[in-house]
């Protein structure tokens, strides 16, 4: 028996020879045909596909993103399922074909700084072996040691620094990767493994719409990549990074934004404490934004961080009149 199953992608025009084990969606990105996908572990729902032909295993694909009506239909989740014939699918997301995709890869790497920047957050610096093409925004899995598996970790860094990955990583008291490895036993100077760019959260392109960044926590990392590139190559008219904590010791790279502030116009930050009293903005981060802007009409948002921040910051904006369609997401999600 063939270890591989053929999968042919309708609208990509991609035929891909998937692995038994594989999931759907890996084998694409390794053959750069784009499926629309977000979590990569069966959280979001994003990357449904339409079975058109043949049978899919659905392995651990949750009932509250793939419900018993929907498998019935033919759907799966492409970041989860695996062939178990040749199949025909159809991804049921639109691919904007303007925005650039790049191949999924593994890499290896060296660990060059391993730092405490805040209450239970770690600054995780990664030396490549060779260069990772991604789009600002985007993610890594790193894999755990011994354990197989791998956690998604957003790059802080612009792809300009294609060798020197720098990730931010909150402790989950008792969680696999980042209690059990990168707040224990992980090293500067050790070597890891990890596999990307992964995810649609990102910002590629010149906008003309001035954008509202808000970050909860570590959801700091990808806005903080994205600022990086937005600035780099002119592409946002004006940019207001708002970063929230309960308190000062929740804060990090004050200093590297607030320089930043200074360097560019159109650059202002806004950190932000719920639970402390001090000298700058006070409350919970989406109340503070709306407190600033009175209409958000032509403007765009990029939101990262624990879904209920992310739930609040979107009534709060769409109440303040921004358009959904210019309102993107990054949801960490746990695995449940
Ligand atoms: P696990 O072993 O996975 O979890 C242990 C237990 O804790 C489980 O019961 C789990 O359900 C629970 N748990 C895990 N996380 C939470 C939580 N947030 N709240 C409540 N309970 C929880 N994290 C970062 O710090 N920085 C990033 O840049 C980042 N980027 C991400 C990007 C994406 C697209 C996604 C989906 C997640 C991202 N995360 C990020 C979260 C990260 O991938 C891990 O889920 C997190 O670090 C916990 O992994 P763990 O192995 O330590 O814990
Ligand atoms: Fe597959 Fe989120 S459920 S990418």
């Amino acid at each position: 028996m063939a270890d591989t199953h053929r999968v042919q992608v309708k609208g990509q025009d991609a035929t891909l020879d998937v692995g038994k084990e594989q999931s759907i969606l890996d084998a694409a990105l390794r053959a750069n045909a784009w499926i629309p996908h977000s979590c990569t572990q069966g959280t979001c729902g994003t990357c449904k596909l339409k079975v058109l032909k043949g049978a899919v295993d659905h392995r651990e694909s949750p009932e509250y993103t793939l419900t018993a009506d929907e498998r019935a239909a033919g759907l799966a989740l492409a970041c989860l399922a695996t062939p178990r014939e040749d199949l025909v699918v159809e991804p049921t997301g639109a691919v904007d074909d303007d925005v650039p995709h790049h191949r999924l890869r593994d890499f290896t790497g060296r660990v060059t700084e391993l730092s405490d920047v805040a209450a239970c957050t770690r600054r995780l610096v990664v030396e490549l072996d060779e260069d990772l093409a991604f789009n600002a925004g985007q993610y890594c899995e790193l894999i755990v040691p011994g354990a197989g598996v791998g956690r998604q970790y957003s790059m802080a860094n612009p792809p300009s620094e294609a060798r020197r990955l720098e990730f931010h990583v909150k402790l989950t008291p008792g969680g696999l990767a980042s209690d059990k490895w990168i707040f224990s036993t992980l090293s500067e100077g050790d070597r890891i493994a990890l596999r990307g760019p992964f995810g649609g959260f990102h910002l590629v392109r010149e906008q003309a719409e001035p954008a509202i960044l808000i970050g909860g926590g570590t959801g700091l990392a990808p806005l903080k990549s994205i600022v990086r590139h937005a600035l780099e190559h002119n592409l946002v008219p004006e940019l207001h990074l708002y970063h929230g904590g309960r308190r000062r010791e929740d804060l990090y790279d004050v200093e590297f934004f607030t320089e930043l502030a200074d360097q560019f116009a159109e650059f202002h930050y806004h950190p932000a404490l719920s639970e402390e009293t001090w000298d700058g903005a006070m409350g919970m981060v989406t109340d503070v934004v709306i407190d600033d802007f009175r209409s958000c009409k032509g403007m765009s948002a990029y939101l990262c961080g624990p879904p209920p921040m992310i739930a609040a910051a979107v009534k709060s904006l769409k109440r303040r009149r921004m358009a959904p369609r210019l309102i993107f997401r990054e949801e960490f999600t746990p695995i449940n």
